[in-house]
């Protein structure tokens, strides 16, 4: 993913995706700091303002150097963010990740933000895969992936971390797609 290629918004029908800010802090903390939340994370859950800025100095870096592509979600007319989703590339693979404050959850809205972004990335042909990982336990981030395109590949056990469940390796879900093979892609 080349970040200046990355476009700085990406509009869906009830969202507006865009490049996060450090005064976002304080909106973040609103569902970084939601243990229920934060649950099958693989970060901690935020304490503090200061703990988000901190991490979202480290997103901006990365979001500078191509590394990682970070956006808040929001949904317009207003521009809190109500969650955040963010890609990585592994040479030709990206994988993504996303997270929505609580009383938003529902209503089909990380679905939406994930196949925004799952749409874009179909678009750019030095992206030969596009994947996604979560708690064998998260139901509803599964069914996330699934309805954005993916499809569950593998099971591993004893394969990540979740902080905030204890220090035992839990079961990982991985859902990816060949890019060619997803909805916006050229050629599809
Ligand atoms: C996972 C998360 C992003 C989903 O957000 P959302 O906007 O509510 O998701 P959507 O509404 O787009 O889709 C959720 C789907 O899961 C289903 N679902 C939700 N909870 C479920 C449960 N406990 N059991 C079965 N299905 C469930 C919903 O019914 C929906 O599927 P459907 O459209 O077929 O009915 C949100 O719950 C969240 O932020 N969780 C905490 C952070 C997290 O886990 N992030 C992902 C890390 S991999």
């Amino acid at each position: 993913v080349n970040a200046l290629a990355a476009p700085a918004t990406l509009d869906t029908p009830h969202l507006r995706l865009r490049h996060p800010t450090l005064a976002d802090a304080e909106a973040m903390l609103a569902y970084a700091g939601d243990p229920e939340v934060t649950r099958y994370m693989d970060w901690p859950t935020q304490e503090s303002v200061a703990s988000v800025e901190e991490f979202l100095r480290g997103c901006l870096a990365r979001l500078a150097d191509g590394s990682e592509l970070t956006w808040a979600i929001t949904v317009p007319p207003s521009d809190r963010p109500i969650g955040t989703i963010s890609c990585r590339m592994h040479g030709a693979e990206v994988d993504f990740g996303y997270v929505l404050h609580r009383a938003f959850w529902g209503r089909g809205l990380a679905t939406e933000a994930a196949r925004a972004v799952v749409g874009w990335l179909a678009t750019l042909d030095h992206v030969a895969r596009i994947r996604a990982t979560c708690d064998a336990a998260n139901v509803a981030s599964a069914r996330v992936l699934e309805k954005s395109g993916l499809v569950r590949e593998a099971a591993q056990e004893c394969a990540t971390v979740r902080p905030n469940l204890g220090p035992e390796p839990r079961p990982t879900l991985t859902f990816a797609r060949r890019r060619t093979e997803l909805p916006g892609a050229k050629g599809h």
